[in-house]
């Protein structure tokens, strides 16, 4: 019988840890390319994740595997690397109160209404969003559309897949959960899965917000929501963001950001205007 070595073998358990050097180089990488700032990622990780990559491409060591990726710049080896620094934490309708907002703003404003999730993780802050709009503007043709897009291609697989857990789902109400979710049986027990008529609103798309490209046009989106994301980023990079976010919502549109993301100090163009709820005032 063929025994195949894990794909961790020998060699990598004996390879010396990732030199100061190495891991600032990693460091600058990651901040560039995606804004996000190294913080509580412990070395062990970062080092058998990398270590895992090099050999795949038959690469000597982490440090001929940077190398590899500085020489691509558009590289799809890139998304691997990032997807390894990201961190996807999220829950359907986590910070209820915005949720309570967005109910009471899109009855309010001229259709077809266009949302953007622009961290959206693994999907639910957009399958929220989705929610609460088929909720909101019943009984009428809805005409909304949600993009949601994230850096992170394996979180964003997920996502568009729209089967969680059933306890991720544990705090909602019994009426939307009959009327968005599908309760799996036989294999699927324990699992449940989006109904298409939620699916059917959202595009999905790789987005980095940190690139100068693929980010929506100016004055397209009703709503942005881009929460518990640009607290990874460096204050020069979230105003740059704020500013982008700003010309991309239409006038009177509402950019909502984390609970603990206060960015009022940082932008003139935004005006707050809730709880981590700010406005691009009407023209
Ligand atoms: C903590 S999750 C927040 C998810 C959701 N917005 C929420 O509040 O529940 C942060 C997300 O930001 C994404 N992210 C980090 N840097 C990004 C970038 N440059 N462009 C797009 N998404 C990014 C990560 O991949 C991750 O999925």
């Amino acid at each position: 019988m063929r025994y195949d070595f894990p794909a961790y073998s020998f060699e990598q358990d004996t390879q010396d840890k990732l030199s100061e050097h190495t891991l600032e180089r990693v460091a600058r990488l990651v901040q560039q390319h995606s804004g996000i700032v190294l913080g509580g990622h412990k070395q062990e990780t970062i080092q058998r994740h990398l270590g895992a990559f090099a050999r795949r491409l038959g690469l000597r060591d982490v440090d001929a595997y940077l190398d590899y990726l500085q020489a691509q710049p558009d590289g799809e080896e890139w998304a691997q690397f990032i997807n390894v620094f990201t961190i996807n934490h999220t829950a359907f309708f986590r910070e209820a109160h915005h949720f309570k907002t967005l109910a009471e703003y899109l009855p309010q404003r001229q259709r077809p209404l266009h949302l953007w999730s622009a961290a959206a993780s693994t999907g639910e802050e957009a399958y929220s969003m989705a929610m609460v709009a088929r909720e909101c503007l019943a009984h009428a043709d809805y005409g909304v559309h949600i993009l949601a897009s994230d850096i992170d291609t394996a979180a964003l697989q997920v996502a568009v897949r729209g089967v969680y857990k059933k306890d991720r789902v544990d705090g909602l109400s019994l009426e939307r959960l009959q009327r968005f979710f599908q309760r799996g049986k036989g294999r699927n027990k324990g699992l449940v899965r989006v109904k298409h008529e939620l699916q059917e609103m959202i595009e999905f798309q790789m987005i980095n917000l940190n690139a100068s490209t693929g980010w929506p046009g100016p004055s397209s989106m009703d709503v942005i929501f881009c929460r518990n994301t640009m607290i990874y980023f460096d204050r020069k990079t979230q105003i740059r963001l704020l500013e982008r976010f700003a010309q991309v919502l239409k006038p009177g549109g509402l950019l909502f950001v984390g609970h603990s993301e206060n960015f009022s100090f940082l932008t003139t163009v935004l005006r707050l205007k809730g709880q981590t709820v700010y406005e691009r005032p009407a023209e």
